[in-house]
């Protein structure tokens, strides 16, 4: 790692430096200018900058999630200043932050099409822990099958039973996502949905077939007119049904887009595309380091 680069936290006078170089890291763009008031202003963030000769040429912010839950996002460096250690120098910062917090464990996502991020997470000890995909599906429309339903505060301990029994939720490391961040689910969080009315399940002689945990704060966050999915697991039948029956939801509520997230497990990624849903063949890689 070379000398010259010092890493401190952002402070708002960062911002026009930062965003000359965070606005068109994409063909589409970048969502930090959209974002990054909001993490200043957020208590449970830190943004750490790294500079070189006083200048800011990389970022990466992390957020408290849970009391030892920690989530990094956002790292950029500079185009200029790539491949001289800049988010090598921030990550460790952020590590070292974490660890003062008495985090154990620190998650990211990157896209499974990102090669120098997936070399760089290698190489500070991030293993990959779970695979999502995010599809999408705009035209919605009225459907016929309906044997899903809202699920209800008693289905607690059902649905609770029905997931640790389930190698998708195994497999993706019992993660669920809400607005591009992936999050531990436990039984508390699941007891969060259900008094939301967030929770639609599928049966199947009277035993719990699949369950969907959905969230609509993208329309906030977003400004898009959408629902977003943020667990689904079941058996084919479970979740042809609860998806059309999601679809029904915003249908009836005038939602014109559903942000669909589900773990890249068997079957369910075809049966939402058979269902209308598009997918552009990305993946989206959690990655979790644990703090010791
Ligand atoms: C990914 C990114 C943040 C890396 O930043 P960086 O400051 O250049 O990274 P570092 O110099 O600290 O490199 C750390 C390690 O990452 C790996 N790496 C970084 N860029 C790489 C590349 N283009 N190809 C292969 N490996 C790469 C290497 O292992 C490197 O170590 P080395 O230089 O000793 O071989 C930067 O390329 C970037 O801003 N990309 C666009 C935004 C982005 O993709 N962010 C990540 C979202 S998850």
């Amino acid at each position: 790692m070379s000398r010259e680069i010092f890493v401190r936290e952002a402070r708002r006078e960062d911002k026009d430096a930062v965003l000359s170089f965070c606005s068109k890291t994409w063909e589409w763009g970048d969502y930090i200018p959209y974002v990054w008031d909001k993490w200043l202003n957020d208590p449970k963030a830190k943004v750490f900058v790294g500079l070189i000769n006083d200048k800011p040429v990389g970022i990466t912010c992390i957020r408290q999630l849970k009391p030892k839950e920690f989530w990094l996002s956002g790292a950029r460096t500079h185009p200029e200043h790539r491949r001289k250690g800049v988010i090598t120098a921030i990550t460790m910062k952020c590590l070292e932050y974490a660890k003062e917090k008495e985090a154990k464990t620190v998650r990211l996502v990157t896209e499974s099409t990102n090669i120098p991020a997936q070399k760089a997470l290698e190489k500070f000890g991030f293993k990959p822990t779970a695979t999502f995909l995010e599809m999408k599906k705009e035209e919605l429309s009225q459907q016929a099958n309906l044997h899903a339903q809202w699920a209800e505060k008693e289905n607690l301990n059902e649905i609770w039973k029905f997931l640790e029994k389930s190698e998708c939720f195994n497999k993706c490391s019992r993660l669920y996502t809400k607005l591009f961040t992936w999050i531990s689910l436990e039984k508390q969080d699941l007891k969060q949905f259900l008094e939301n009315q967030k929770t639609i399940i599928f049966k199947e002689k009277k035993e719990i077939a699949g369950i969907t945990l959905i969230d609509d704060e993208v329309k906030s966050e977003w400004q898009e007119n959408a629902i977003q999915t943020c667990y689904i697991d079941g058996n084919p039948k479970a979740i042809t049904n609860m998806i059309k029956f999601l679809e029904n939801h915003c249908t009836k509520n005038a939602i014109t887009k559903i942000f669909a997230y589900t773990p890249d497990y068997k079957f369910i990624p075809t049966l939402l595309q058979q269902n209308g849903f598009e997918w552009d063949k990305t993946k989206l890689i959690i990655y979790e380091k644990q703090i010791n």
